[in-house]
């Protein structure tokens, strides 16, 4: 075995985001492949892997190595414009005919709540382990992922806020995150299937026992707090996380594949000429409990 990870900016970033040389991923792992890159996903939070030709397929093979898949049925409820398998949540600017969203298209407008900060599938009882984006097609400039790490967000709070985000509680559901760009053109149905869950704000990581924030555009109220407290609050919060230093921009090739830990990191994408195509897939691995059972 070959594999190789190296921090990607040994200088500023020497812990977050590691690019992975020496492997392709493709095939079938051996276990102290899949364990190594485990080990690697522990310790940088991000990794970066290039020149991946992945197909649905292998890469659903090679995202079972780390746990069970998520369903991709989180987004809007119209099953009819479903152009991947259930389990491959469609990250792109297409239809089921393969064109380019309109602009008006509800489910483009819907999208664009992933360029505000998030972890995936925080509005979920049971939130993702790690998500797996492959870059499929790439628009010619823009369309970034940025990545910020939560470990060091929490290091580095002070004690005092430090005692006071340890106990709390937030609520998240998309209705929140998608309120935030003015995005509320919801059915009934989807209105239930949105409804907010409970994760706490500080979590601890199952394998490494560091502690991080566990925040999201999806957090919208914090059990006990006024809202628009709750809400101040949490933008700090924010604010403090995604400051440069924590922050990695991945710029994406084609066939990148890129993994986070959602349990450690935050993530949001950058904007793109939207007449250009962009096809990513993104497979996602269950977390194994709740953020509250965590905790418990
Ligand atoms: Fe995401």
């Amino acid at each position: 075995m070959t594999l190789s990870i190296k921090p990607i900016d040994p200088v500023s970033r020497p812990f977050f985001a590691g690019e992975v040389s020496g492997i392709d991923i493709t095939r079938p792992l051996t276990k102290e492949e899949a364990a190594a890159i485990e080990a690697g996903m522990d310790q940088y939070g991000v990794l970066v892997f290039h020149d991946q030709h992945f197909t649905d397929e292998t890469q659903m093979a090679f995202s079972r190595n780390f746990g069970e898949l998520e369903l991709a049925t989180n987004n809007l409820r119209d099953t009819k414009e479903q152009r991947l398998g259930v389990h491959i949540a469609d990250i792109s600017n297409l239809d089921a005919n393969n064109n380019v969203l309109a602009r008006e298209n509800r489910r483009r407008l819907f999208s664009l709540g992933t360029r505000l900060w998030h972890s995936d599938s925080s509005f979920k009882v049971v939130p993702a382990k790690f998500s797996l984006l492959s870059a499929r097609i790439i628009p010619s400039a823009g369309g970034n992922t940025e990545f910020a790490d939560m470990r060091a967000a929490w290091d580095t709070l002070d004690e005092e806020t430090k005692a006071e985000c340890e106990p709390l509680v937030c609520e998240h559901s998309q209705l929140y995150s998608r309120a935030q760009i003015g995005f509320g053109d919801f059915t009934d149905e989807e209105r239930r299937a949105f409804a907010p869950v409970q994760q706490r704000l500080v979590r601890t990581h199952p394998s490494t026992g560091r502690k991080s924030l566990y925040l999201a555009s999806h957090a919208g109220t914090i059990v006990g707090w006024p809202v628009p407290e709750a809400r101040a609050f949490l933008r700090d919060l924010i604010e403090h996380a995604t400051q440069r230093k924590f922050v990695y921009s991945h710029k994406w090739s084609q066939w990148d594949l890129v993994v986070w830990d959602n349990r450690a990191t935050m993530h949001r994408s950058r904007p793109f000429n939207s007449a250009e195509v962009r096809d990513m897939h993104r497979t996602t691995v269950a977390g194994q409990r709740s953020t509250m059972a965590e905790a418990a």
